[in-house]
């Protein structure tokens, strides 16, 4: 007889990153009025977040959503200087200008398949190696910045299909030589399953028991509640996840959002994890981002509060 899920073997916290303002918002093609950001960045910061991925620091001819990186940044900084802010970047240049707006953390984005590598950053992933280690250079010059290596497409990959653990062990091996603080195994397209999950992930964490490893899933195929409690079974305790369950990579086809930040919460609580968050925020949050921001919800939770609201609910 197969032995059932140990659930109080279970990590009993779990650190959510917020990553909506990033994730989120760069797959959204109408600009989104830099105020309407700063407005929703001062929401989520009442949540009780200890980090949020404030925005990207990419070309804006790439990503015209993000030019306004700089002016987010700074603002969120000045206003909310106790909350670990995230900048994701793609090269050397974009991490000098996070540092200038006072970013804590630089995610530098690379990935494990060479064709998402180079359709999203133009660089081959050993040239974005090359970047990762004077980015590092750099945040360490800087001072306080740290920097994680966020290894998209760990999964699979629009473009490659499955990628082997090995390609995701080389560049988190690389990156932890380099000095990094942490790593993000992503599941960008959001179509990793359980199996393939454990299989990576248990590998990473064998080798690097005591790390900081971030798990950031999409949730295309509906699987990411699922590979969260695999990734909390192997003793992951850091989730990205997004409000509203917007999110996507604009260079990987297919990809739809991350887990939905609040989805992600009430799971986690009904199982006994503590995420040290307040719900009711998120979805008061959630419940604005469409008129905020043009975009549609994905997420359980905002559905079926909505359809209550209208007088669906049962
Ligand atoms: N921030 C702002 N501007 C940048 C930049 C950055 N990080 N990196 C490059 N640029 C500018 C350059 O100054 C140059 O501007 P110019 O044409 O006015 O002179 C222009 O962008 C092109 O620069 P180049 O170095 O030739 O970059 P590229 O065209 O080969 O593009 C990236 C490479 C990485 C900059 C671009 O593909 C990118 O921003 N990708 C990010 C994709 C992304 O956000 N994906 C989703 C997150 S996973
Ligand atoms: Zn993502």
């Amino acid at each position: 007889m197969p032995s059932s899920i140990d659930f109080k073997a279970l990590p009993r916290r779990a650190e959510i990153v917020e990553v909506c303002p990033r994730d989120g918002f760069q797959n959204i093609k109408t600009f989104i009025p830099t105020a309407q950001k700063i407005a929703i960045l001062d929401a989520l910061s009442e949540v009780g977040y200890k980090t949020i991925e404030v925005t990207s620091f990419v070309s804006p001819k790439a990503v015209p959503q993000m030019a306004d990186a700089l002016e987010v940044m700074t603002d969120f900084k000045r206003k909310h200087p106790d909350i670990e802010a995230v900048a994701l970047v793609p090269n050397v240049k974009g991490a000098e200008k996070a540092l200038l707006g006072g970013a804590d953390t630089l995610n530098f984005v690379l990935s494990a398949s060479e064709s998402h590598n180079m359709e999203n950053t133009r660089k081959t992933i050993d040239e974005s190696l090359v970047a990762l280690a004077e980015v590092c250079k750099l945040a360490d010059a800087a001072g306080k910045a740290k920097v994680h290596a966020s290894v998209a497409t760990s999964f699979y990959c629009p473009f490659e299909g499955e990628i082997a653990k090995s390609a995701v062990l080389r560049i988190v091996d690389k990156a932890f030589s380099l000095g990094c603080a942490g790593v993000s195994i992503a599941d960008t397209i959001g179509t990793a399953h359980p199996v393939k999950l454990q299989d990576t992930l248990s590998a990473v964490r064998e080798r690097y028991p005591n790390q900081k490893i971030v798990l950031h899933l999409h949730d295309t195929h509906g699987f990411a509640l699922a590979n969260t409690l695999v990734a909390l079974s192997l003793g992951f305790t850091i989730f990205d996840a997004s409000v509203g369950g917007l999110g996507g990579c604009p260079f990987a086809p297919g990809a739809a959002g991350n887990v939905a930040t609040e989805d992600m919460v009430n799971f986690l609580e009904k199982i006994g994890v503590s995420t040290d968050l307040n719900l009711k925020k998120i979805l008061e949050i959630s419940a604005r981002i469409p008129e905020k921001t043009g975009a549609a919800l994905c997420s359980h939770l905002a559905a079926v509060q909505s359809a209550a609201c209208a007088g669906g609910g049962a």
